[in-house]
């Protein structure tokens, strides 16, 4: 089993990443297991697709095992299904030894973790993402969070799990397009830390049946890791991963969730971002060619119809605002990230042209 650590001193952490993984969480957690209440955090599709198995595995090995469904979608990350988590886990029976394991994608990861960070002041969790998105991204380094009516996230902390789990033979069960909104994020790592990644994956994307996911998803996970190990609480480097991410968080606010994907509005964000480093003469031309191209080869959703007022308008807003100043993330070559204060709102507008 190939196996990625998590530095972060007593918090440091595992991503164990292998084929048909999924079936081998009994003995890869057993030695955690001392009796207490287990909770899987799933949603019943998932449930039916591989959570039964698992639960029925983890039974026959000794684990006193429940689960708990989330809806569907960006509704299960608000505060109701929060509390009714909560209160389910109470019913369960659940104390301060009890252990989550989040099978899911972002969805169920952020929320999981969420009820992780605060039940009963927190409790351990693992997760065992099932997205391509979840298991390159989200699963790993611990942000968590619930949505309110004003935003997204806007409620959550950085809590890390204990373990990250990664089962790339699930993807096999994952829908085309959640596949291709994934790879969008997938990109992002090769366009932010790695050139010689970057010109794998747009080749790679050349031939969508063939494309070696586990190669991918381990390089994706290995710079993922690097970046949390050096800056966990999101004060320099990390803020590299928000590449493509605040035009395509504002795409997503003004499209409405569940209209566009997070990793496809991030792939728009990414050609936005990467026609402004190119007008700040931080790459030449020829380099953002390349990066649009490559973003190209993902099938994304039109964009004709967005609101650049509305658009501009959740950017002001967006979490990387710091007193006031934006923390934009440009590309200084392709394969190297850089923060840049200096991007205006209105070359931000002008950006926006490129996807209509
Ligand atoms: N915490 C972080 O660092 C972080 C990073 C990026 C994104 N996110 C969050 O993640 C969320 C998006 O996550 P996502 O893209 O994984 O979406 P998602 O969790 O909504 O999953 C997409 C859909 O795929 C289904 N699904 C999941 N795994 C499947 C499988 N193996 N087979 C078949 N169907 C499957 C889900 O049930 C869901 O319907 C957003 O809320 C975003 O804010 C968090
Ligand atoms: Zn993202």
């Amino acid at each position: 089993m190939k196996t990625i650590k998590v530095h972060l001193g007593d918090r440091s952490y595992p991503i164990y990443t292998e084929k048909n993984l999924l079936m081998k969480i009994p003995s890869i957690l057993s030695k955690k297991n001392i009796g207490q209440k287990w909770v899987i955090i799933s949603q019943y599709r998932l449930m039916e697709l591989f959570g039964f198995e698992l639960m029925s595995l983890l039974k026959e090995n000794e684990f006193n095992i429940d689960f708990i469904t989330l809806p569907m979608g960006e509704t299960a990350k608000s505060l109701n299904e929060y509390s009714r988590v909560i209160s389910q886990m109470i019913e369960l029976g659940c104390d301060r030894s009890s252990i989550i394991l989040a099978l899911g994608g972002g969805v169920v990861g952020d929320v999981s973790g969420f009820v992780a960070t605060s039940f009963m002041r927190g409790i351990k969790y693992y997760q065992v993402p099932t997205t391509l998105l979840a298991m390159v991204d989200s699963s790993i380094g611990g942000k968590t969070g619930i949505n309110t009516s004003e935003g997204k996230n806007l409620i959550g902390s950085i809590y890390q799990p204990q373990g990250v789990l990664v089962d790339p033979a699930i993807l096999n069960f994952l829908s085309r397009e959640e596949v291709n909104a994934g790879l969008g994020e997938v990109i992002k790592y090769g366009a932010i830390r790695d050139s010689k990644f970057f010109n794998d994956i747009s080749e790679w994307l050349d031939d969508i049946e063939s494309f070696p996911f586990e190669k991918a998803i381990y390089r994706a996970c290995e710079i993922k890791a690097e970046i949390v190990s050096l800056d966990e609480q999101e004060c320099g480097m990390r803020r590299l991963l928000n590449f493509g991410h605040t035009i395509g968080h504002a795409l997503e606010a003004n499209l409405g969730y569940g209209k566009i994907r997070h990793g496809e509005a991030v792939s728009l964000g990414m050609k936005c971002a990467g026609w402004i480093s190119e007008q700040l003469n931080f790459i030449s031309k020829t380099e953002n060619q390349f990066l649009a191209q490559t973003i190209d080869k993902l099938t994304l959703p039109s964009t004709s119809k967005i609101d650049f007022d509305s658009i501009l308008s959740y950017v002001r807003k967006d979490k990387k605002v710091r007193n006031g100043v934006l923390h934009f993330i440009v590309l200084d070559a392709l394969g190297k990230g850089n923060v840049c204060d200096k991007v205006s709102y209105d070359l931000i507008k002008q950006s926006l042209k490129i996807l209509l």
